[in-house]
């Protein structure tokens, strides 16, 4: 069975764009039984951005972790685990801090849209941001990850964690395999503000922790066609966020045609549009809704986040110490 790694940055509560981008994906992929998953939340890369709000990320494990039942991640098929318990994963970083070059670092352009983003960052980027991409090969190899479902915007780290394996290989002799990104069927949703993209930092998201009247309050303030101001003027559906989330989440392809058509025409407003979008994301929602409704007590959460974790580290261990005895240092 491929061993799958994946995992996310506890920083907020995860939201639609995560779901189309890599939650349903990873969903399929655990339920089919074909892979042996393991799913981390990773907290010390979560500290890169976030270190002087670690009551934040300390917050948002539980949350993620909460998140990844409610979709239906199956702790008993996947081992989730939590980065920090892992100290293995920042030894391994720091091997690995060999075989990349500063210049290479600063090519990444996920990274650079991120510093880019962060005014904290525009006058000294921290090294721990700088490298977290090194620290994610690490992430990835320590349980010898081939599969890794993401979103896009992570692909250049997968690119680099190739790299690493290749040249640790090529050095050190075959240890780990070079692992595949695997991009969900919506590689980015846009914002509800038309915004590229969904991002807790822009104010754009539906959470799927979003209640009912939240989500409908979202989508009906959701940016539509800028240039159409009387609901009789002929709309335009494409990049038309209203519409790309309807061919996301509404089932009922039949319906979404029809109101393309009209919309398209001008003859449907954007009103009726909407509601039927907030239809549809609760229904969506409402299964995730009553599978988090099972997952409240704090206690069964550490429980899961334990047992996985023990699981991960005695992994973990296995590849240091193949790793260690790769690389020549010293048994003592
Ligand atoms: N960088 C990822 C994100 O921001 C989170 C992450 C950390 C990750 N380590 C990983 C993803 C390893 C895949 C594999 O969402």
């Amino acid at each position: 069975m491929k061993r799958i790694l994946t995992g996310d940055r506890p920083t907020g509560p995860l939201h639609l764009g995560h779901y189309v981008g890599s939650l349903k994906k990873r969903v399929e992929l655990i339920k089919s039984g074909k892979y042996d998953p393991f799913i981390m939340i990773a907290d010390v890369q979560a500290l890169t951005d976030n270190f002087d709000t670690p009551e934040k990320v300390q917050e948002n494990v539980w949350q993620v972790l909460q998140d990844y039942l409610a979709v239906g991640i199956d702790p008993n098929k996947a081992t989730i685990f939590l980065q920090s318990a892992i100290p293995e994963i920042a030894e391994l970083t720091v091997f690995y801090a060999n075989l990349v070059s500063i210049s290479r670092l600063e090519r990444n352009p996920t990274v650079k849209d991120e510093i880019k983003q962060k005014d904290k960052f525009q006058k000294a980027v921290p090294l721990g941001f700088f490298m977290y991409p090194v620290s994610q090969a690490a992430d990835i190899t320590i349980v010898k990850g081939e599969v890794v479902p993401v979103g896009e915007d992570q692909l250049p780290h997968i690119e680099q964690t190739r790299e690493i394996v290749r040249k640790f290989n090529s050095i050190y002799g075959k240890v780990f395999p070079e692992p595949e990104g695997l991009v969900g069927e919506f590689p980015r949703l846009i914002g509800t503000d038309g915004n590229a993209k969904m991002s807790k930092s822009l104010g754009n998201t539906i959470y799927l922790n979003d209640d009912e009247e939240t989500v409908n309050k979202k989508v009906m303030t959701m940016y539509t066609d800028p240039n159409r101001i009387h609901a009789n003027d002929p709309g335009k559906v494409e990049g038309n966020p209203v519409f790309i989330y309807h061919d996301a989440f509404n089932k009922n392809t039949e319906e979404v045609k029809e109101l393309k058509e009209r919309y398209r025409k001008g003859k449907v407003g954007d009103v009726e549009v909407k509601k039927k979008l907030a239809v549809v994301i609760n229904e969506f929602l409402e299964p995730i809704r009553e599978r988090r409704a099972k997952y409240e007590d704090k206690n069964l959460l550490v429980e899961i986040l334990r047992d996985g974790t023990k699981k991960a580290k005695n992994v973990a261990e296995e590849t240091m110490r193949e790793v260690k005895d790769s690389m020549k240092l010293v048994r003592i």
